[in-house]
């Protein structure tokens, strides 16, 4: 029996054959698997609107009954496709919403981090035609930094709520960005104080994202939540599981489908992806991880990590190339067996690193994320890590130039 297209993504091959019915799924990766079907089916779109791009189902018997179950097995595909619940824990859910919106996401930026806007919008270093420079620039979304108990005096401690003009310039930025064509990412990165103290402030954390969920439902798919930047210390990989799932849970009540990002304990550390519990049925998530490794490489010179004075740390070896990409390897083996889409949302290096290694760590940590399929959003705009530099007015070439690869020169017609 003939291919069947029933979307881009999805090639049914409906082929008779005696005894039982056998679905055969042709994962991104390469792999095949084979799935017992009924324990499959369910009411779940997911296992054939993802990463199976190939099925190939065997039916037996008389003609009649080929026909009938061809046009059963037709009914069933099509349902499970046009539903809008998934359930297959280990389906790799490539067409679900997530997918998309992370191709979407691209290339971006943080920025607006602990910048005093934040207190007053007459005092900030981030001007509105900065949306414009990132966009012309190539980035195609941005992830805003929030810090809403330090900008809300007596929120954390219960004595307040988020101030009205605070929420007011979280709208302007989401409307600017969205006008320049730019994706939002929302990130709560209160990540110092839920880590050192996570059951003091996990009222506040819910609270926060109860009232920005509430007023943001609204908006459109383009817009993003990351429930907490880089859990920490306190907050081990085990809690954070529950608060994840807590602060999830506030979030579906207002906005059931918004795509949410949630990345591993230990800072966003790859090597903590085995240990998230992520709830198998909603598939509307993307997974983050953050990359600054070797850390004293990307952090040399920066006093905040207490590295002021140790400079002069080279990087760019063959084997120092190798390590990332088997970094990179290990995320996306978890990613492929989880179905999830990934993001790298976070990395850079300091600016007092030697130059060249610098830019070829840079070029070379967003080309592999790239080619994995990852959406990526550098460390940061301006403050530290810059990409661009705030006095000067201007972006630090370097940095631009190896996060997005300037066109080739034109070359000049040869004569004919
Ligand atoms: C961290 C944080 C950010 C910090 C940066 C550089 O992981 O998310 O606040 O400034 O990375 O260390």
């Amino acid at each position: 029996m003939e291919s069947q297209n029933l979307d881009r993504r999805l090639q049914l091959r409906l082929v008779a054959e005696p005894a039982t019915l056998k679905v055969l799924v042709r994962l991104r990766s390469g792999s095949t698997q084979s799935l017992d079907t009924k324990k499959h089916m369910r009411n779940d779109s997911s296992l054939f609107s993802a990463t199976a791009t190939k099925c190939s189902c065997f039916a037996a018997n008389s003609p009649l009954i080929r026909c009938l179950r061809v046009f059963a097995w037709m009914f069933v595909v099509w349902n499970c496709h046009c539903s809008t619940e998934f359930g297959w824990d280990r389906a790799a859910h490539s067409s679900a919403p997530a997918f998309a919106i992370n191709q979407r996401l691209g290339r971006g930026i943080n920025i607006l981090s602990l910048d005093p806007i934040w207190r007053d919008r007459a005092r900030g270093w981030f001007k509105p035609e900065y949306f414009k420079l990132i966009r012309d620039a190539g980035f195609n979304h941005v992830r805003i930094n929030l810090t809403p108990f330090g900008d809300n005096p007596g929120f954390a401690q219960g004595t307040n709520a988020l101030r009205k003009e605070y929420l007011e310039t979280l709208d302007w930025a989401i409307d600017s960005a969205l006008a320049e064509g730019l994706l939002v990412i929302i990130d709560f990165h209160e990540f110092t104080l839920l880590g050192e103290n996570p059951d003091a402030y996990k009222a506040a954390f819910l609270k926060t994202w109860e009232i920005l969920a509430e007023r943001l439902k609204n908006r459109p798919s383009g817009v993003l939540f990351e429930l907490l930047n880089e859990p920490n210390s306190k907050l081990t990989p085990e809690l954070w599981n529950q608060y994840l799932r807590d602060a999830l849970a506030v979030v579906r009540k207002t906005n059931p489908k918004r795509v949410v990002i949630i990345g591993p304990g230990n800072w966003n550390n790859i090597d903590k992806l085995h240990d998230l519990k992520l709830p198998p049925e909603d598939t509307n998530i993307i997974v983050t991880v953050h990359y600054y490794s070797p850390y004293d490489f990307t952090h040399q010179g920066a006093a905040f990590a207490g590295k002021a004075d140790k400079v002069g740390i080279r990087w760019g070896t063959d084997d120092d190339r190798r390590a990332v990409i088997s970094d990179f390897d290990r995320a996306q083996k978890w990613a492929q067996e989880q179905g999830r889409p990934m993001y790298l949302g976070e990395f850079g290096v300091f600016d007092k690193a030697p130059e060249p290694d610098r830019t070829q760590w840079l070029k070379l940590v967003a080309r592999e994320a790239e080619r994995r399929g990852w959406s990526w959003a550098y460390w940061q705009f301006a403050r530290d890590f810059i990409a661009f530099d705030l006095e000067k007015g201007q972006w630090v070439k370097s940095v631009l130039d190896a996060l997005i690869p300037p066109p080739p020169p034109e070359q000049p017609a040869q004569p004919q």
